[in-house]
């Protein structure tokens, strides 16, 4: 009897392919990055992401109505600040009134189901582009950490279901968790980006927020890598998730994604919380542009990667497809 075994027998047809589907991707799966700008009425395409916008905080709350009704329940926030509000001490990312908070606010009482969760790190409000306080040439990780729990109760005050420290800084998770508890916040979660790389995966987004690592009238690191991962380490992916849950983390986070599924799977078996992977700026982008070439199937590929993310180990993807992908699968 040629051959002993037919796998082919469970891929006859579409039918039994979908009886033996070991994974599923729904709208819950995803969570949509949304770029925050100030003003009113405001929606500006970011040139390395087409399809995606900095939005005003009016249009942005019509936006999340529309992903909620797709299936879609939480958002990452980003906030593009104006260069006259930033500084080395990033003071602006805990201002009650700041353009972040106000759209925390804005989001939760116009779509109060929607999970918001705000990132926490100093790039955006700092005039040197970096997650951090800059002393002495480096980012000092403990004086960062004080600046990053203002900022993490002044969210939570603001209505924030979690949030999403990707600094990666030493020991803030602990931080958070301690501020938040005193702050009275014990239900606000926090989401760690864990194990996140310097990658270079992460240009159209510096683009979107204009929070590239820039010169500076001070010595001061050109890149991230005193303090994001070196893509070349994979043990140390682990030792960082377990790290971050000892000290609280409701949910760990892999950065990027698809060139890091190995990471993801490693982290997954590792860990007992919800494992997130974010589907960062500059895959979408690729997917994009080979696509507007007419060289990749756009649809195809967009689910083929969501797919593969959530086959490796992810419970949640954050990623700037998840309303495309929300509407494909609502078809
Ligand atoms: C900032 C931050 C970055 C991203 C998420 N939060 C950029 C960076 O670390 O330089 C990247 C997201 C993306 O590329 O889509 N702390």
């Amino acid at each position: 009897m040629f051959p002993l075994q037919r796998g082919r027998r469970l891929r006859v047809n579409e039918s039994i392919r979908s009886l033996v589907r070991e994974t599923t991707l729904s709208p819950s799966d995803f969570m949509f990055p949304m770029f925050i700008a100030e003003g009113e009425n405001v929606k500006v395409e970011i040139p390395s992401m087409p399809g995606i916008f900095r939005r005003s905080i009016d249009l942005t709350v019509e936006e999340v109505k529309e992903l909620f009704a797709l299936g879609i329940r939480a958002v990452n926030i980003y906030v593009k600040v104006d260069e006259s509000l930033k500084d080395n001490t990033g003071k602006e990312a805990w201002n009650s009134n700041g353009l972040m908070q106000q759209a925390i606010k804005a989001i939760k009482s116009a779509c109060p189901e929607m999970v918001v969760m705000p990132d926490v790190a100093l790039d955006p409000y700092s005039i040197y582009g970096h997650d951090g306080i800059i002393e002495n040439g480096d980012i000092a990780n403990d004086a960062t950490n004080a600046a990053l729990v203002k900022m993490a109760v002044s969210h939570a005050q603001a209505g924030a279901d979690f949030v999403a420290p990707s600094d990666m800084m030493d020991g803030r998770v602990l931080r958070l968790r301690e501020g938040l508890d005193a702050a009275g916040f014990h239900n606000v979660g926090i989401m760690s980006y864990s194990a996140k790389y310097a990658s270079a995966f992460y240009g159209p987004f510096r683009d979107a927020l204009d929070s590239a690592p820039r010169e500076a009238d001070v010595v001061v690191p050109k890149d991230k890598k005193t303090y994001q991962m070196d893509y070349a380490n994979r043990i140390e992916a682990v030792k960082e998730a377990l790290w971050d849950v000892e000290e609280g983390a409701d949910m760990v986070m892999v950065k990027p994604g698809i060139a890091y599924l190995d990471i993801v799977r490693e982290v997954k078996n590792a860990v007992n919380v919800p494992v997130t992977v974010f589907h960062v700026s500059g895959e979408y982008a690729m997917i994009k542009a080979a696509s507007e070439r007419g060289w990749l199937d756009h649809d195809k590929i967009m689910m083929e990667q969501l797919m593969c993310i959530k086959r490796a180990g992810a419970s949640l993807i954050s990623t700037y497809f998840a309303k495309e992908a929300a509407i494909l699968l609502n078809k």
